[in-house]
């Protein structure tokens, strides 16, 4: 583990400091005199020089696509080491580019070989690289297999070799299944009705066996139903908010599987990675399955009207079958992630769905211009 220098603005202390952690003070510096925005606001020269909080090397498996981008982007500007691992099946490369900080390595961690590569190194391993995808899960078993549980196990044995100090694994809500209880708690047994469920499942007993095998530290996060900016819509196995945005924004009329009265909890990625990051240090959670969501049910028709309101126009949505392996309802009991993490979702379904569809408004006008 190193120290970072960081140049400290008088007038912004803190702001600065974190985000120029990471840098060396002459590139922080230098740095600072590029950012007009940040010296007009202050009109103040940064001259203080501070040696800050230890950085840590960080391994982002996944961390060209969705989830994975939004933590190695959190990690950067808290200053730590970030190394992305992706094979770039469902992630894409530009959506690092706004942090070229980071180390990128492309390969396949089905190739156990490749995993310990990437290990090397490293102080904590967030392994989000999956094929996430329920229907995909059940068109493709043996494909979503290898991705969800051969890659955790290689990624597994190669943190442990490594001498990594945490995994954290990017779990999911889809473990409880149809069980009729809601909200969902971390003590209920699972229940997966569909293959990547059952991957998911999987993946958090190996970490477990693990820690207590081996003495890994390790936590699984299950995540529900999260969105937000660089979600892909452009497969058919896409986050359905993501789909609704921009089938609304082209003014084309979204499908909703089955009546539209299913209900998920919906989470804004921040929040997210405000949860992992969390576990990756919080001394109790070591061992542990935790739900990370906003604790609320909305169904598939409110979402599509709150969308509709928030874009404008009068489309209304097409109903069609229901998709084999839904889940009916899904809602998160989050005391666990409040007890064991300090978590809270700092930012409600409404902000995030705002923030979210201007992302994809912006997105989209880039792309026609
Ligand atoms: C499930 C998991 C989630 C996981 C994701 C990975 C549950 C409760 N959630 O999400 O934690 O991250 O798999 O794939 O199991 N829908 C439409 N129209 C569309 C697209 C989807 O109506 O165009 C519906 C689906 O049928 C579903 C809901 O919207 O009822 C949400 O679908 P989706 O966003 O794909 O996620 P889940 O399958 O719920």
């Amino acid at each position: 583990m190193t120290y970072g220098w960081a140049a400290v603005c008088p007038a912004t202390q803190w702001h600065t400091l974190r985000r120029w952690a990471s840098v060396r003070y002459s590139q922080a510096k230098q740095a600072c005199f590029r950012r007009k925005g940040f010296h007009s606001r202050t009109g103040r020269v940064c001259t203080f020089i501070a040696k800050v909080r230890p950085m840590a090397h960080y391994l982002v498996t996944g961390g060209a696509g969705f989830i994975g981008s939004h933590l190695s982007t959190e990690l950067v500007r808290r200053g730590h080491r970030v190394r992305v691992a992706d094979s770039l099946i469902t992630g894409k490369r530009s959506n690092l580019d706004h942090i070229p900080e980071v180390e990128f390595v492309q390969g396949d961690l089905a190739d156990a070989g490749f995993a310990r590569s990437v290990a090397q190194g490293c102080d904590y391993v967030l392994h989000q690289a999956a094929i996430p995808s329920v229907p995909r899960s059940v068109k493709d078993p043996i494909t979503s297999n290898r991705a969800n549980i051969d890659a955790t196990l290689n990624m597994l044995v190669a943190a442990r070799d490594a001498g990594a100090r945490r995994l954290v694994f990017a779990g999911s809500s889809s473990a409880y299944g149809d069980t009729p209880t809601l909200p969902k708690h971390e003590g209920m047994p699972s229940n997966p009705l569909s293959p990547y469920a059952l991957q998911k499942v999987v993946g958090e007993q190996y970490l477990q066996m693990f820690t207590r095998l081996y003495g890994l530290e390790t936590v699984s996060i299950r995540y529900f139903n999260v969105f937000g900016a660089r979600q892909d819509p452009s497969s058919p196995y896409s986050g359905v908010i993501s789909v609704f945005a921009t089938a609304l924004l082209d003014n084309c009329s979204p499908k909703i599987y089955g009546d539209g009265e299913q209900t998920r909890d919906f989470t804004y990625v921040t929040n997210v990675v405000d949860g992992v990051l969390r576990a990756c240090e919080a001394p109790a959670a070591s061992g542990e399955v935790i739900n990370v969501a906003t604790g609320g049910r909305i169904s598939l028709n409110t979402l599509f009207k709150s969308m509709r309101d928030i874009i404008g126009g009068h489309l209304e949505p097409t109903y069609v079958e229901a998709r084999q392996g839904d889940v009916r309802d899904s809602q998160a009991d989050i005391s666990k992630a409040k007890a064991l993490l300090g978590y809270e979702p700092g930012v409600s379904f409404e902000e995030g769905l705002r923030d979210t569809i201007a992302w994809y408004r912006t997105a989209r006008a880039a792309a026609t211009a």
